[in-house]
């Protein structure tokens, strides 16, 4: 079975359906149990939801009592939760700064922590990291908090492969340009981009599936525009 987080809506609503049209089993994870619900109703078959906040010690302890119960063996993930906050430096407090590093760092340190003792051999972990946190790429006004913890969470997958190596789990990250969600709107509002969730969801199931194949600890740009 593979995870995927953030699957209420956008990238990982779109991601979690291309998985289950590709034959896979999938754990959809988000916080707002209708939109789950919704997603486990189009695709009922290979959809599983459960409704966690990765922000929620608590509530990712009721992710491991559930993955435990129905004894889920995880062959991938898809760490693709992720919040943004669009505020020039003067005027992001602490608690944004904070809230960025929680909702993009700390989701995924709970999350494989969480998890890793139901992964299987040859699994492959993916985090989803933006081009905003991507070494040398273009960078914009107001999206410092956000694109700097996308960052660090780039450095977290290449430090996570190592650590995982000898545990033959492999962890790599794909760095995402412009795709049309609601997340993108807060970004560059009124932004056209080159993607819609589907088009980015196939090459990340295709990649959660086979990608480690060819490379592990790797920090990828996939992108047709930035922004
Ligand atoms: N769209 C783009 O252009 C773009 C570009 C680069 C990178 N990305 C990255 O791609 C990923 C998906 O983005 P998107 O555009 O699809 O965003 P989105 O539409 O805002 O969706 C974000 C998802 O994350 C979930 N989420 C947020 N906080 C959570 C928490 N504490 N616990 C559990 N789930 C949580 C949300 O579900 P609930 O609110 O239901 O919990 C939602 O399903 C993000 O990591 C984003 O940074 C997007």
């Amino acid at each position: 079975m593979i995870l995927v987080t953030g699957a209420s809506r956008g990238i990982g609503y779109a991601t979690s359906v291309s998985l289950a049209k590709k034959k896979e089993r999938v754990l959809a994870l988000a916080r707002s149990s209708d939109a789950l619900e919704k997603l486990q109703n189009e695709h009922s078959r290979r959809i599983h939801i459960q409704t966690c906040d990765l922000m929620n010690l608590a509530s990712v302890q009721l992710l491991v009592d559930y993955i435990r119960e129905h004894r889920i063996q995880l062959t991938g993930v898809v760490h693709n939760a992720g919040a943004l906050i669009n505020k020039p430096f003067s005027e992001l407090t602490d608690d944004d700064w904070m809230h960025m590093w929680n909702a993009n760092v700390m989701t995924a340190v709970r999350l494989v922590r969480a998890v890793l003792p139901f992964m299987t051999k040859k699994s492959h972990i993916v985090t989803i990291g933006s081009m905003g946190g991507f070494q040398g790429s273009a960078k914009f006004p107001g999206l410092l908090a956000y694109s700097t913890s996308k960052g660090a969470l780039s450095t977290w997958t290449e430090c996570m492969a190592k650590e995982l190596e000898k545990e033959n789990i492999s962890v790599n990250c794909l760095c995402l340009g412009a795709v049309q969600t609601e997340m993108l709107n807060l970004a560059f509002p009124g932004l056209k981009a080159p993607l819609k969730p589907d088009d980015i969801a196939e090459f990340i199931s295709d990649f959660v599936i086979n990608g480690h194949r060819f490379m592990n600890g790797k920090i990828l740009p996939v992108a047709l525009s930035n922004p």
